[in-house]
């Protein structure tokens, strides 16, 4: 049997591990890495809709833009249900909690905008129904092509399978808001391999999704990050010496690590427009240490790459954990070799008191890292929460070298431009 790191041969580049030592280093709760408490009294967006994963629009260079004075955003988004009796408990009360849990399989892109790169006006459905081929609008990424307004949305058409597609439309401004025109064409990108990504067949729980693509600011070609699991049957990879690391004694033992088989993809183009992908071995794997590297995306900095990707608690491997939170690796070059942030990958972790007050972390090029509320506990025991559905404070951290610091703390859902673009 190949071992992970054979299976992606010579060239062009192994991927990086996050290892178990690495992982053996992240803390929750250290205040650099944790974000702020989110108070249960916090506004919520909008009482028609849930929504999470938060894409600001932005250029191919990862610059969060808005047009004519106008910023964008993107999210996902489903129906609060309070009045479905699917969702009315026995003594006759809205469960939202069973509806925001059920949120996944209706998932449906919207856009918002605003003036002050806060309190949110919704737009509306980016695509209308019917047009994108499947039941789930899975996350992704909207970019800005040009100054006539062209947005090539990347997102995952989930359910049947999972496929990274992209949809281009307008965006449009007048004097009272923002409408995005077009997206009626869904154009199908490419699925996982088999080979380098695993696919359904290989594995039930498999992930195949989040594209973000970018230009890579030294080789100036247009690739694409997503999220992927290392190909192979569920419970068939190994873990071995460069999986664990340099643990301890007494650290040696993996338990049942193998079914954690998380990994950061990539993906070139071979045209300068994005319809044409190949994919490649993955930039980080995380076997044996987690099993979902989610929603990856860069921020390029002091020559520099930095690699940000979320993930949970419950998605850790047996012998390993840390917060739900964004996780970061550093490189001075595309393909690594990448080593963990703050010597654990820990960037932004929830605390432990409130273990799944946020999530979804976006960071910013501007150092500002935007969120999404989940549940924040509304007593002492944690047993009575609020759902949230809506954004988080924002959150400012500042990169220097290999480690990351938590500085600031902003208004909800604040996510200012970096330039803007006025439309011809
Ligand atoms: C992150 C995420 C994404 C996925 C979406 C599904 O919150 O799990 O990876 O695209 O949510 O709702």
């Amino acid at each position: 049997m190949k071992s992970n790191t054979e299976k992606f041969g010579k060239t062009p580049h192994q991927p990086s591990l996050w290892t178990r030592a690495d992982a053996l280093k992240v803390h929750a709760d250290d205040p650099t890495t944790t974000q702020p408490l989110v108070s249960a009294d916090f506004p919520v967006l909008s009482n028609e809709v849930f929504i999470w994963d938060t894409m600001p629009l932005r250029d191919l260079d990862g610059n969060v833009t808005s047009v004519d004075g106008w910023s964008v955003i993107f999210t996902l988004t489903a129906d609060r249900h309070p009045n479905d009796p699917q969702y009315i408990d026995e003594n006759g009360n809205y469960d939202i909690t069973r509806d925001w849990n059920d949120r996944h399989g209706r998932a449906k892109m919207y856009y918002w905008f605003s003036r002050t790169g806060k309190d949110w006006e919704l737009g509306g459905r980016v695509m209308a129904e019917g047009v994108s081929p499947t039941a789930r609008e899975w996350a992704g990424t909207p970019i800005l092509l040009n100054e006539q307004g062209e947005v090539d949305l990347y997102y995952t058409a989930v359910t049947p399978g999972a496929t990274i597609v992209k949809v281009r439309g307008r965006v449009v401004t007048t004097e009272h808001g923002v409408s995005m025109v077009g997206f009626e064409k869904v154009k199908p990108l490419f699925e996982a391999d088999g080979k380098m990504y695993q696919t359904e067949a290989q594995n039930p729980f498999w992930g195949f999704r989040d594209p973000w693509p970018f230009r890579d600011p030294n080789d100036g070609k247009l690739y694409m990050l997503f999220e992927g699991n290392v190909a192979g049957e569920r419970g068939s990879h190994t873990v071995g010496e460069a999986e664990i690391g340099d643990v301890p004694p007494g650290y040696e033992d993996v338990g049942n690590s193998r079914f954690q088989t998380a990994c950061v993809g990539i993906a070139v183009a071979r045209d300068e427009d994005g319809d044409d992908w190949e994919m490649l071995p993955p930039l980080l794997t995380a076997v044996g240490v987690n099993d979902q590297t989610e929603r990856p995306h860069f921020v390029f900095q002091d020559g520099k790459y930095y690699l940000f990707t979320i993930s949970h608690t419950f998605t850790y491997a047996d012998g390993v954990t840390g917060p739900d939170g964004v996780y970061g690796f550093v490189a001075d070059s595309l393909f690594g070799p990448y080593v963990p942030l703050n010597g654990s990958g820990l960037v932004l972790g929830n605390p432990s008191s409130q273990p799944f007050q946020t999530y979804s972390h976006c960071v910013m090029p501007n150092g500002l890292v935007t969120s999404f509320i989940d549940s924040v506990p509304t007593d002492e025991s944690g047993t009575q929460i609020r759902i949230g559905g809506t954004e988080a404070p924002t959150v400012g951290i500042k990169i220097k070298g290999q480690q990351t610091f938590v500085v600031a703390e902003y208004d909800y859902g604040y996510i200012p431009p970096m330039l803007d673009v006025t439309l011809k």
